[in-house]
């Protein structure tokens, strides 16, 4: 497995597979690699003759207030642990590498970022899109994998591809869920208390409900108002937002229509958690 610290070196690698008729996969991530992750992974070595995993802690994606400073830095531990998937390589880049001296543009996107995490986020995903943009070039990977965990990242990424004509296969994988509990795996997770673990586990059962509500024709405010009060009843200090949306576009919906697929979001705080989840309808 080979350890790309430069984005020099990552395009030598990519121009020597491109050179024999090769492709490549890449997974962004930020580190601190769970299961979830390695799913990811496993996902993409379906799809190309090698795979890349990215590891980053990305400054621009954190507002002032957020974890950028305490978020988990292991990047040994992840490499151990990817290890006996047979990778091709690792790409963990500096700081500097990735934003040097004069950096000074910010790939945007309008409309589908004005919602969910990116109300509650102000400027994450103008972090998110350029560090992403940046990753598919560098790597000018022909696949990227990223977790429906993130439903609301992966839109802006395929629209920034579309837009940007990047012309990189985007693939959401399925969010990986604890076997027992159905929790979604998060590097986040590793901030909980095991009390706090205990309320967090409810959060997806009391999503299903709401989704299974919706699905079954209940006024959605109503849905809405009683799922937030099991949100808060399980301990969770506050809700950023709870809402249904359309999938794709991430409209809000009103009324429950089987011709529009939509999904139910959530993000809440536990403790010193901000956990999130997401569940088609
Ligand atoms: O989902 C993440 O871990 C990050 O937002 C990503 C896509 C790696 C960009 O920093």
């Amino acid at each position: 497995m080979k350890n790309f610290k430069t984005v020099a070196a990552l395009r030598a690698f990519r121009q020597e597979i491109t050179s024999k008729g090769e492709t490549l996969a890449l997974v962004p991530t930020m580190g601190a690699l769970h299961k979830g992750h390695l799913s990811l992974v496993e996902l993409a070595k379906t799809k190309a003759d090698h795979v890349v995993v990215s590891i980053f802690v990305n400054p621009t994606q954190f507002g002032p207030n957020e974890d950028f400073d305490s978020y988990p830095r292991m990047v040994e531990e992840d490499s151990l642990k990817l290890k006996p998937l047979n990778i091709a390589g690792v790409f963990a880049p500096s700081v500097s590498e990735m934003y040097p001296n004069g950096y000074a543009s910010t790939v945007s996107v309008s409309g589908l970022t004005d919602c969910l995490c990116g109300a509650a986020r102000p400027g994450h995903f103008d972090g998110v899109a350029t560090v992403v943009s940046k990753l598919l070039l560098q790597s000018r990977a022909d696949y990227a994998v990223f977790g429906e965990k993130d439903w609301q990242q992966l839109q802006v990424i395929r629209r920034v591809n579309a837009d940007l004509n990047i012309d990189c296969d985007i693939i959401g994988a399925p969010i990986y869920r604890d076997e027992k509990s159905g929790l979604a795996l998060s590097s986040r997770n590793a901030y909980l208390s095991t009390k706090e673990l205990a309320s967090a586990e409810t959060l997806n059962v009391t999503l299903r409900s709401f989704a299974k509500d919706i699905r079954d024709g209940a006024d959605i405010d109503i849905a809405t108002a009683d799922a937030t009060q099991k949100i808060i009843n399980a301990g969770f200090n506050n809700i950023d937002y709870l809402e249904c949306r359309e999938s794709e576009s991430l409209k809000r919906v009103d009324q429950f229509d089987p011709k529009h697929p939509c999904r139910v979001f959530v993000a809440a705080k536990i403790g010193s958690a901000r956990l999130i989840d997401n569940m088609a309808v």
